[in-house]
């Protein structure tokens, strides 16, 4: 409840197709709340069907309350368009608190629109550090922890960085990973789901692949090392490669989409919706990726996660995890490990139990309070 005793509403800000499973678990949690008005707003950085739509549907979210409607440009003119957007949706109508996710262009846009005004902000997620500030992602974390009065970390680790870049103790509350409360939460549709099916994998030992990073994609040279790294590890396991936009349309520009597509041993999909691609996922044997949260969502599982690049934001899923970094040099061999049964199993990880948006429900009260 607010001073006068009205419900507190609360924006939840998602933009990007990895926001959206961090916000619905919890937007469920707040609407089961007697203070908690919460009101989702989507930026439209994601805006195609399959990358925002199919996630909202599968995620049981309602229709966003307010739709900012942004879409795709460049980094500075995307981050502009969310942050005049917003500002006017909050001028218009001030929330009580700003809940922002993840490391995306639409979590520090709305980040820095709301602080201005000045409006409370939280950050879901804070205190990940890759050290490669070359990732557009690092700058959004590093400057929207800088300025949220509230972060909310997945583990100690993230409360070490942000302490080593003295924030203080009082703004850090750990409550664990909120993407397995998803996981959990879809747990009997995705058990229902029957994807690997659809696709021809029953029996089949099979990798699921996505990459989709700047690095990974938007130069020739390296995309065509990812697509040769690819096939000589297609001739030893069916591949499942969902595609997200980004990549598709690289690998046209760059002619490289023929060489996958007449690969025998590896099926290109259009991105899957968040049930479907969990299921494959969860009947998978590993997983090459350059994504973030699969390397979560692997580690939970205890499937080996191939993670192209050279740091993650991520260490606990190295060192308590399945998740090892890996270079397309490196990537047959690597995956022969796995298929060798050379690979670690992983532990289980505090607090990645299905129940931080309770937590996170919790924290938010005590400072209304
Ligand atoms: C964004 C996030 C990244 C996240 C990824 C997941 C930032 C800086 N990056 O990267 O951290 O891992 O989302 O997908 O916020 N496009 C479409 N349809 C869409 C969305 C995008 O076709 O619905 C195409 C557009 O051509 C666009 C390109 O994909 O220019 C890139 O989209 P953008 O949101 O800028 O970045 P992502 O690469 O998706």
């Amino acid at each position: 409840m607010t001073s006068t005793g009205a419900r507190a509403r609360i924006h939840l800000i998602a933009g990007a197709r990895p926001n959206f499973m961090k916000v619905a678990p919890l937007y469920h949690e707040l609407c089961r709340r007697d203070w908690a008005e919460p009101v989702l707003v989507h930026t439209g950085q994601h805006y195609d069907a399959d990358m925002s739509d199919a996630f909202f549907s599968d995620l049981r979210l309602p229709s966003p309350d307010i739709h900012l409607g942004v879409g795709s440009a460049s980094h500075a003119k995307q981050t502009a368009a969310i942050m005049v957007a917003y500002e006017d949706v909050c001028t218009a109508t001030p929330p009580d608190w700003v809940v922002v996710v993840g490391d995306v262009n639409s979590t520090i846009a709305c980040t820095l629109a709301a602080k201005k005004l000045p409006l409370p902000v939280a950050h879901l997620e804070a205190g990940l550090r890759s050290r490669d500030r070359t990732m557009p992602e690092e700058i959004n974390r590093i400057l929207t922890d800088a300025i949220a009065d509230l972060l909310w970390t997945p583990a100690a680790e993230a409360d070490e960085n942000l302490l080593a870049e003295g924030v203080p103790a009082d703004r850090i509350d750990l409550v664990g990973n909120i993407m397995i409360d998803s996981f959990e939460m879809m747990r009997p549709a995705r058990e229902g789901d029957d994807t690997p099916s659809r696709l021809g994998l029953d029996g089949l030992r099979y990798g699921v692949v996505t990459i989709h990073r700047p690095v990974n994609v938007d130069t020739p040279e390296a995309l065509a090392s990812v697509v040769d790294a690819l096939l000589a590890t297609a001739e030893g396991i069916r591949l499942v490669f969902p595609l997200h936009p980004r990549t598709r349309a690289r690998l046209e520009a760059f002619g490289l989409l023929t060489r996958l597509q007449a690969a025998p041993q590896i099926v290109l999909t259009t991105p899957m919706g968040y049930v479907s691609f969990m299921s494959l996922v969860s009947g998978a044997a590993l997983a090459v990726t350059d994504s973030g949260g699969i390397q979560e969502e692997t580690s939970y599982l205890g499937i080996p996660c191939l993670t192209l690049r050279d740091s993650t934001e991520r260490p606990i899923t190295v060192t308590l995890g399945t998740n090892r970094l890996v270079t397309v040099a490196s990537l047959v061999d690597q995956v022969g490990e796995v298929l060798a049964g050379r690979w670690p199993r992983g532990s289980n990880l505090p607090l990645w139990d299905g129940r931080t948006a309770g937590r996170v429900a919790d924290s938010l009260a005590a400072r209304l309070a």
